[in-house]
């Protein structure tokens, strides 16, 4: 059997939802699971996060899964329906949907009456400046004061296009959605992902949306899941299979790359990038054995890596920690130019899954 494993920690998961309920006591909290739960698994994560308020996704598939794991919590969809036929569907289910442009409001007032009846809140997204989605500045109030007119319950939505960093564009955005809030009032709000969950406790009105830091990953490039007392949920591991020994000038995988400098113990881990494991590294990378960390050496392939074991004490079958509370997915990441968000999303379904 192929031994390369995805271990699911349920307390870490409930540990930082409870984080998210410390740092934002009077929000209600949307747990965000798209993406198979940011690639955690959503039907290994639901059960953990139990105690959240509500769900937030990407689709209607995925709002669906949850509903078929038997999970009740309000679900708000965010990108809203796609097409006229997923409206009548997601009220059925008892899913709140986004608006972000025109067709989709004329879509939800076809099936008001059932919206209504069913206590669903309408998500209005406002465009302050991330331009991906949302109604400008300029054309939300109509927006909102046509649905509240209709008898909907709105709440007004924006995403910061910059949360984990200083950037001017964060005051405007703020500026924006406070105009917007203030003018449409009583409205409900909602703008916080996990980074800015931390970065502005005073804006956490109604509905908080963490992803990133559920999973126990930071959100910010300077700060990392220790400093944030957050607890990495996902431990990705795999055994090593084989075992070599090889002198000064002898080069290792494919493209030769590596070429040892002296003799070396080299072990072969069942790992690559057919499990997800990135194989493009731009600064030099590790794993964890027996809690200290050593260098992966020449290319990740398809299904192995090669380890500098040199001196220390492993055997066949030894477990590897690819990512997880010893090397954390947010070092793996910047070491492939790219962010836990990415890692974690892009595992294959080939290793093990298992829930601790
Ligand atoms: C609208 C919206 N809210 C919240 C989040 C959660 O963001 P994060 O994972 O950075 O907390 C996302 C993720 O992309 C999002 O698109």
């Amino acid at each position: 059997m192929r031994q390369a494993t995805v271990y699911i920690d349920s307390q870490a998961l409930q540990y930082n939802l409870n984080r998210v309920k410390q740092l934002a006591p009077n929000a209600k909290v949307v747990s965000m699971v798209k993406a198979n739960a940011y690639g955690h698994g959503v039907k290994d994560c639901l059960a953990a996060l139990s105690a959240t308020d509500a769900f937030g996704v990407a689709c209607l598939q995925e709002a669906l899964e949850i509903r078929e794991l038997g999970f009740n919590q309000p679900i708000t969809l965010i990108e809203g329906v796609f097409s006229l036929d997923e409206m009548s569907i997601v009220t059925a289910q008892n899913i709140e949907v986004v608006v972000h442009h025109q067709a989709q409001v004329d879509w939800l007032l076809e099936h008001k009456a059932d919206y209504i009846a069913k206590g669903l809140k309408v998500w209005v997204k406002l465009n302050s400046g991330m331009n991906r989605l949302g109604f400008k500045i300029a054309e939300i109030k109509a927006v909102i004061n046509r649905l509240k007119a209709e008898g909907l319950t709105c709440v007004l939505a924006m995403h910061f296009a910059n949360a984990d960093a200083d950037h001017p564009l964060n005051d405007e955005q703020i500026r924006q959605f406070l105009e917007i809030k203030n003018d449409c009032a009583p409205l409900m709000a909602s703008c916080c992902n996990s980074a800015a969950i931390y970065k502005y406790p005073e804006l956490h009105f109604d509905y908080v949306r963490p992803g990133i830091m559920l999973y126990g990953a930071t959100p910010f490039a300077d700060k990392s899941v220790h400093d944030l007392d957050l607890k990495p949920v996902m431990q990705f591991t795999a055994e090593i299979i084989a075992l070599n020994h090889i002198q000064a000038g002898e080069s290792v995988g494919y493209g030769s790359t590596f070429v040892a400098t002296q003799a070396m113990d080299l072990a072969i881990v069942s790992i690559g990038y057919g499990d997800g494991y990135p194989r493009a590294f731009v600064a030099p990378n590790t794993v964890a054995v027996n809690g200290q960390l050593v260098a992966v050496v020449g290319r990740v392939a398809m299904d192995m890596i090669a380890i500098d074991v040199t001196s220390l004490d492993v055997a066949l079958g030894t477990e590897v920690e690819l990512w997880g509370k010893q090397r954390l997915v947010d070092d793996v990441a910047t070491a492939n130019g790219t962010i836990g968000y990415e890692l974690l999303c892009r595992l294959s379904n080939r290793p093990e899954r298992k829930v601790i």
